[in-house]
Order: structure tokens, then sequence, then C-alpha cells
């Protein structure tokens, strides 16, 4: 596939050389389009040598092969990333003062922005209200991560790391569709922790992966996704707001605040069941003879709590709830989804390397007053785009 790799003039203009060699060397032809202020991060001799294609900001080079045409039409996929607020604003007006603005006005193919900037900028009326713009246009534009910025200052406008924003562009690539723009999506994923003291804790096997895919999926579909993650050492998936937690009660306190008024709610963390009744303030330390026994406590049942709520007052539209099993697969699973009152449940068998920490999958989705449909074993993405559907055709 022909790619071209628009650059801005941001800090983050260094990250694009990594986007760049996994476009490279997943085998697709990468045109790198800077402007003049991104040639002053990162110089044309590093994009051309990337790229083995030649580098220009100017519609003034290689005017006879009409460049400020030509890239743009046969472009597949056009990913601007950084994209600074100008570039933002120079596209939603249709400006054209140098080739990669040519190249965004001429290209016929999907587009993906990819912005980074200080909060402020990016919370600015003026590049809301720009990228409002383009996205009504059909312009993918990715929200930034929260983090680090260019000084010591944090928040909202942090490129998201190249390699999610490479899975953003594969998936449009794909024409895969966007068929969750404009919904609001919570997804939790991790395993919980329970403490015991400050040292020591119970927890899961869950590595987060499978909730992951899921949120990824759902920013690629348009959605507005919030992460709740738990303990899940991954990057940020490109869009999606990550709030992290350690414990069931703060898993709960999150997924509860950030469910009034979404569309849809994904448990897929692995919550704890029990708890330590009691957790102790210092180490327990190690005495002779046998240990104090660890008496444990019910958690709260997030999952069924979300039914409920929704019972009682307006809620998400959909709830999917996640099961994993070691045995009696499918009938715990149809136990669990007439307990709980969600639309649908994911059912997984885990244990003996199924599930856990694995980047494949196979499941069973039970569906509420339907058919159950059988997944099969494929990538976790495979898996997450596959619940998506069914949850984009009860949202109607
Ligand atoms: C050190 C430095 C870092 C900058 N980082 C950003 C940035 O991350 N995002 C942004 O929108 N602008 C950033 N700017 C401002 C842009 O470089 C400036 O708006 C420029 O005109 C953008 O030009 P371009 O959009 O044509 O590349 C930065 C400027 C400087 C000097």
């Amino acid at each position: 596939m022909k790619v071209v790799l628009g650059v801005s003039g941001g800090i983050a203009a260094y990250k694009a050389c990594e986007l760049l060699r996994l476009f490279t060397e997943s085998g697709h032809e990468v045109r790198v389009v800077p402007t003049r202020e991104a040639l002053k991060f990162v110089g044309a001799p590093t994009w051309a040598a990337l790229s083995g294609n030649p580098v220009s900001p100017e519609v003034w080079d290689d005017v006879h092969e009409v460049p400020h045409v030509r890239i743009g039409k046969r472009a597949d996929l056009v990913v601007v990333a950084p994209a600074t607020a100008d570039v933002l604003a120079k596209a939603a007006h249709g400006l054209a003062g140098d080739l990669l603005t040519n190249t965004l006005l001429t290209a016929t193919c999907p587009v993906v922005f990819a912005p980074a900037m200080h909060t402020e900028m990016w919370q600015h009326p003026a590049t809301r209200a720009n990228v409002a713009t383009l996205r009504e246009r059909g312009t993918v534009v990715i929200d930034p991560a929260v983090g680090r910025l260019t000084g010591a200052d944090t928040g909202p406008g942090r490129l998201p790391d190249p390699a999610e924003i490479f899975q953003v562009c594969l998936r449009v690539l794909r024409g895969r569709p966007q068929d969750l723009a404009g919904r609001k999506v919570v997804v939790s994923a991790g395993g919980t922790r329970e403490a015991i003291d400050p040292v020591r804790y119970i927890g899961n096997r869950s590595s987060g992966l499978q909730g992951y895919a899921l949120a990824r999926t759902a920013a690629a579909r348009g959605a507005e996704v919030t992460l709740v993650s738990a303990n899940a050492a991954l990057p940020d998936p490109a869009g999606a707001k990550v709030v992290r937690v350690e414990s069931t009660a703060e898993l709960r306190d999150a997924v509860l605040a950030a469910s009034t008024g979404a569309d849809v709610v994904v448990m897929a963390a692995a919550v704890a069941d029990f708890r330590p009744a009691t957790r102790h303030d210092t180490k327990i330390k190690k005495t002779d003879g046998e240990p104090e026994a660890i008496h444990l406590v019910k958690n709260p049942d997030i999952l069924a709590e979300l039914g409920e709520r929704r019972r009682a007052e307006p809620g998400p539209s959909v709830i999917v709830g996640f099961a994993a099993e070691t045995h009696d697969v499918l009938a715990n699973g149809q136990a669990k989804l007439a307990r709980k009152g969600c639309d649908l449940l994911v059912v997984n068998q885990v244990g003996e390397g199924l599930a856990f920490g694995t980047p494949d999958n196979a499941a069973t989705v039970l569906v509420a007053g339907g058919d159950p449909v059988e997944v099969p074993f494929g990538p976790k993405e495979d898996l997450a785009d596959a619940v998506w559907d069914l949850v984009a055709v009860r949202l109607g």
C-alpha cells in the first residue's frame, strides 16, 4: 500500500521515525511529507534515508512531476503524525501553503491525524472546532494521550505510542467501519489486586491484553473510550482515556463514574471476587510457627450492580460481561448471563496457557434473547471486533 506520512512541526516529530519504520518493515511504500517546521525538529536526510523516497516540504521541487497533486492522488492512506494545532487548522479550512496541505486537499483516500500539542492548544475552542470539522468530514482524528508533555507539565496532548497509531492506520487501510462514532464506551481491563499489607496482595493472571484490544478497536471504530485499567503493563491504546486503578473497590468507583452517560460498558477486567477482611498497615513479619490465616470477605459484584442500576434509572444501552471459566464453560456462562442482567457475555476457557497473557483467544459470546456466537481462535483484536459488531447491532 502507498502511505503518505505527513509530519508537522511538533516536538514529537522524532516519534514519527518509529511509525515510518513500522510501515516500511511491513512492506508499505512510504512517502514522507514534512512541513518546513517539522524539518527544524528532524532533518530531511533522516526521512529520505528511512523511507527511500525524496523528501521536500515544498510544492516547488520536482515540479515536472506535479507532486502537489500526484502524491495525494496516488496514496492509499495519508497519516499526519504528529499533527500540530496549526496543521489541523489549515486542513479544516482547506489552506494549501505547502506540499502537505496540498496533499491533504488532493487525497481521495482515508486520512488519519494523530494530534500532539500542549493541553491548552488541544483544548482551545479553535482546535476543538477544527477537530470537529475534520471528523464530520469522515477524517479519523485520534485523541492524544494523557501524559508528560514537552517540559515538566502533563495532561492531554501527548502523541500516542507509534505502534498504537500504526494499528489504527492498519485498520483504516483494511476499511474497518467507524460505526461507533459518537458513542461513549467504558472498558475495564487487567486484573485487580487486593492488598494484604503494603507489600503483598491477592491478584490474578489477567494481562489486560483482551480489554486493551477492546479499547483499541472501539477507539479505532470512532468511539469515545474510557479504559479503566487494573495493573496492566501495556501502552495506552491510541485515542482512549485511561484511568488506572488497583483494587476492586477502585475499579468499581471508576467504572460507575465513567458509565454515567455511557452507551456501552464492557467489563473485561478480571475482578477479584474476594479480598482480605483486614489490610495490615505495616508489613506482616515472619514469626516462628504458622502464619495467621487470611480471612476473606466478598467484593462488590460490579457487573450485577451495573445491571441493577440500569433497571432503576437510565443506564448504558449495552452491558457486556466476561466470564473466565475452567470447566462447564457454557453452562456456567448461561447461568451468569441470566443472573447478571447483562446483554452479552463473553465466555472463555482459561487456565493451562489459555487466554491469560496470550495474544490469541477463542470465545463464545452469549447473547440475551439470541443465539450464541462462536468466535474462533485468533488474535484478541478479532474477538474484540466480534464483540463490537454485536454491540453495534444492539445500538442500532
Ligand atoms: C520547541 C517547540 C515545540 C513545539 N511543539 C509543538 C507541538 O507539539 N504541537 C504543536 O501544535 N505545535 C508545536 N510547536 C509550534 C509549532 O511548531 C508552530 O505552530 C508551527 O508553526 C507549526 O508549523 P506546521 O504546522 O506547519 O508544522 C512547537 C514549537 C516549538 C518551538
